[in-house]
C-alpha cells in the first residue's frame, strides 16, 4: 500500500526517520551511551582485518563503513564488488572478519562471495533487512536492518538502515579492540540518536528538490562529487539518478576530478556536489570552483554555513540541517534520493519497477 504517495519509492524516502530510528534501537543504548551489538566484545577483539563484499546501492553502504571502521577501530578494511570479489582470488588471512551486505540477502554475486570467504576460514557477518534470507541464515553473526519490506526496485531506505548499522558495528569493534574511550562512544552514541530527526530535516527540503529536478531532467549527462564519507554518496546519487530517470550519470571522488572527468565540464553537464561542513568542506569547495571555472554549472548540498560560505555562482543550493560528519552520509542521501525520484516523475519513467532491473539478482 502506497498510502497518501504516488510511488513506493517516495513512501519509503519518507518512512526513513522511522525506520533508521527502529534499526538504532536495537543497536544502541543511549541512556548509557553505549553500542550494543548482538556479540560479545570478545568475540570482536581479535579481528585483524575486515573485508567488505556487496553490489550497487548496498556497496556503496560498505564504502561508507570502511571509512568509519579504518578511523575508529585501526582495523584495515578491504572492499570489493561481490562479482569480482569471488574470481580474484582474494588472500584469506586467520582473523578476518568477512562482512556482507544486503537488502534482499538473496543476490546471487553476494551469496557465493559469502559462500567463498566462509570456506576460505573467514567469520561471517551480514547487514541485511530480510532476516529469512540465505544470507542472514549462513551467517555467523546476523545484524539485521528493520527498514521493513522495501518494494522500489532502486534501494533507498535499506541504505540509510545500512548505515545506521555499519556505524554501530564500527564503534562496537573499536571498543571491543581497546580503541575508544567511554566519552568517545558516548559521542558516537549521541550523534547516531540525532540521525532520525536530520533526516526528518532532510525531507522538509523535498518542495525545493522538486522544483530544482526540472533544471536536471534536459541534461545527458551529469556528475557527482564528493570527498570522504561522501564520496560514496556521490556513486549512490549516481547510480540512483541511471536507475530510475535512465540519464547517464557518473560519481567522482572530488579531487579526482582534475585528472580527467573536468574534460566533460561544459554548461550542459550539471555537476551535483555534496559538500557538508566538516574537515574535508574546504578541499571539495576548491575542486567545486575548478568545476565552476571551467564553466560547470553547480548544484551546491551543504549546510547553512556551507552555503553561506560557498553558495555564490552555483545554478543552485540545496540546504542541509548541519550535523556532525558522521551522521553526514546518512542526511545526505536523503536529497540525492529525492532529486533522482523527481528527474524520474519529470520524465516520466517507470519510478517502482524500472526497466531492466530486479529487486533482487538472482543469478551471477
Ligand atoms: C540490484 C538492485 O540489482 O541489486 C539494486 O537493482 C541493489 O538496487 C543491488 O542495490 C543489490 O541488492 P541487495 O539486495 O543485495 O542489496
Amino acid at each position: 500500500d502506497k498510502g497518501n504517495h504516488r510511488h513506493f519509492m517516495q513512501k519509503e524516502i519518507y518512512e526513513q526517520p522511522v525506520v533508521v530510528a527502529q534499526t538504532l534501537q536495537s543497536y544502541l543504548r543511549p541512556l548509557d551511551g553505549k553500542v550494543a551489538l548482538p556479540i560479545p566484545d570478545s568475540d570482536l577483539a581479535d579481528i585483524r582485518r575486515v573485508t567488505i563484499v556487496a553490489c550497487g546501492t548496498s556497496f556503496y553502504a560498505g564504502m561508507v563503513a570502511q571509512y568509519w571502521i579504518e578511523r575508529f577501530a585501526r582495523v584495515p578494511v578491504e572492499i570489493d564488488v561481490a562479482s569480482e570479489y569471488r574470481y580474484r582470488d582474494p588472500v584469506m588471512e586467520e582473523g578476518g572478519l568477512a562482512l556482507f551486505i544486503s537488502q534482499s540477502g538473496e543476490t546471487a554475486d553476494t551469496l557465493a562471495a559469502l559462500r567463498h570467504a566462509k570456506a576460505g576460514g573467514q567469520k561471517v557477518a551480514v547487514v541485511v533487512n530480510v532476516p529469512t534470507s540465505s544470507m542472514a541464515r549462513e551467517a555467523d553473526l546476523l545484524l539485521p536492518t528493520h527498514a521493513g519490506p522495501e518494494i522500489g526496485v532502486a534501494s533507498t531506505k535499506a541504505f540509510t538502515c545500512q548505515l545506521a548499522v555499519l556505524a554501530a558495528l564500527a564503534a562496537n569493534l573499536a571498543r571491543a579492540k581497546g580503541r575508544l574511550s567511554e566519552e568517545e562512544e558516548r559521542r558516537i552514541v549521541r550523534h547516531l540518536a540525532e540521525a532520525p530527526a536530520a533526516l526528518n530535516g532532510a525531507l522538509a527540503y523535498d518542495e525545493m528538490i522538486e522544483k530544482m529536478a526540472h533544471m536536471i531532467a534536459g541534461a545527458r549527462d551529469v556528475l557527482y562529487l564528493g570527498r570522504g564519507p561522501d564520496y560514496p554518496l556521490a556513486l549512490e546519487g549516481a547510480l540512483k539518478l541511471k536507475e530510475i530517470s535512465y540519464i547517464h550519470a557518473e560519481g567522482y571522488a572530488a579531487g579526482e576530478m582534475k585528472h580527467g572527468p573536468i574534460a566533460l565540464i561544459d554548461e550542459a553537464v550539471p555537476v551535483i556536489v555534496l559538500a557538508p561542513s566538516g574537515p574535508l568542506f574546504e578541499k571539495t569547495v576548491s575542486n567545486m570552483q575548478e568545476v565552476q571555472a571551467r564553466g560547470g554549472r553547480v548544484v551546491l548540498i551543504s549546510d547553512y554555513d556551507g552555503i553561506a560560505q560557498a553558495g555564490d555562482n552555483c545554478l543552485a543550493t540545496i540546504t542541509m540541517p548541519k550535523v556532525h560528519p558522521l551522521i553526514a552520509p546518512l542526511v545526505y542521501a536523503i536529497p540525492v534520493q529525492l532529486l533522482a525520484y523527481h528527474v524520474a516523475v519529470v520524465k516520466g519513467t517507470d519510478v517502482d519497477q524500472p526497466r531492466n532491473l530486479a529487486k533482487s539478482v538472482t543469478v551471477e
